[in-house]
């Protein structure tokens, strides 16, 4: 998507090798016309997919999932993050750990709003290992759902997230694809290598 693309060329902060800082327009301040282009990206890509819910994961996922809702007029569910939990009976737990943060979340989203007819959209802003992705399509298998797409802002392409929900048979698609943050430079992955 050329409008996020060149918002990253614009904006984006290389802060490491690994880690691309998006806070003017993603992750701390939004940018409302951006995230307006990227749900209708998104409506567009997924379509034909019946889908039926979104569920995103709470805070960065939810401006873009709640857009892409607006767009194919879905409901959109955002999973919690909780260090413990104590009633779980109502809910769908998952453990995500992240290897960027070096701790494990529990990530949690009710009974109530997932159910086993629905087609669900998976979206989030950043793709790096994949385990946030993989909970959230866990969460919706255990419901007894299916999981129709992934949708992901920025893939970084050389971490190994994309290749495993791909390995997994998920459909991916992600809107700017990062081959590499090397040299304090953003350098876009134009195709799939696979
Ligand atoms: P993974 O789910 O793909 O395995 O990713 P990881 O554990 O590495 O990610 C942990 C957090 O860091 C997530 O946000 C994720 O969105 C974010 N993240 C990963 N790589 C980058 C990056 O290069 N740049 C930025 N800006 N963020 C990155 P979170 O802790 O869930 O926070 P939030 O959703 O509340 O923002
Ligand atoms: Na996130
Ligand atoms: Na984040």
């Amino acid at each position: 998507m050329d409008l996020l693309k060149k918002k990253i060329e614009e904006e984006g902060i290389v802060l490491s090798d690994h880690v691309l800082k998006v806070d003017s327009f993603i992750n701390h301040q939004m940018d409302p016309h951006l995230m307006k282009e990227i749900g209708l990206e998104f409506a567009r890509l997924f379509k034909e997919a019946g889908i039926t819910r979104i569920l995103t994961i709470e805070s960065s996922g939810i401006a873009p999932a709640i857009m892409a809702g607006l767009a194919l007029d879905v409901p959109v569910i955002f999973a919690r993050k909780r260090k413990s939990l104590t009633l779980t009976s109502d809910l769908y737990t998952a453990t995500v750990y992240s290897f960027t943060k070096r701790e494990s979340n529990e990530i949690t989203v009710s009974k109530k709003y997932i159910h086993p007819e629905d087609h669900v959209l998976v979206i989030d802003d950043f793709l790096a290992n994949g385990q946030a992705a993989l909970g959230l399509a866990n969460i919706v298998e255990q419901a007894g759902a299916t999981v129709s797409g992934i949708g992901i802002l920025i893939e970084k392409s050389f971490q190994q997230g994309a290749e495993e929900l791909i390995a997994k048979g998920y459909r991916l698609e992600s809107l700017a694809r990062i081959a590499s943050l090397k040299g304090g430079k953003v350098t876009f992955a134009e195709q799939r290598i696979h």
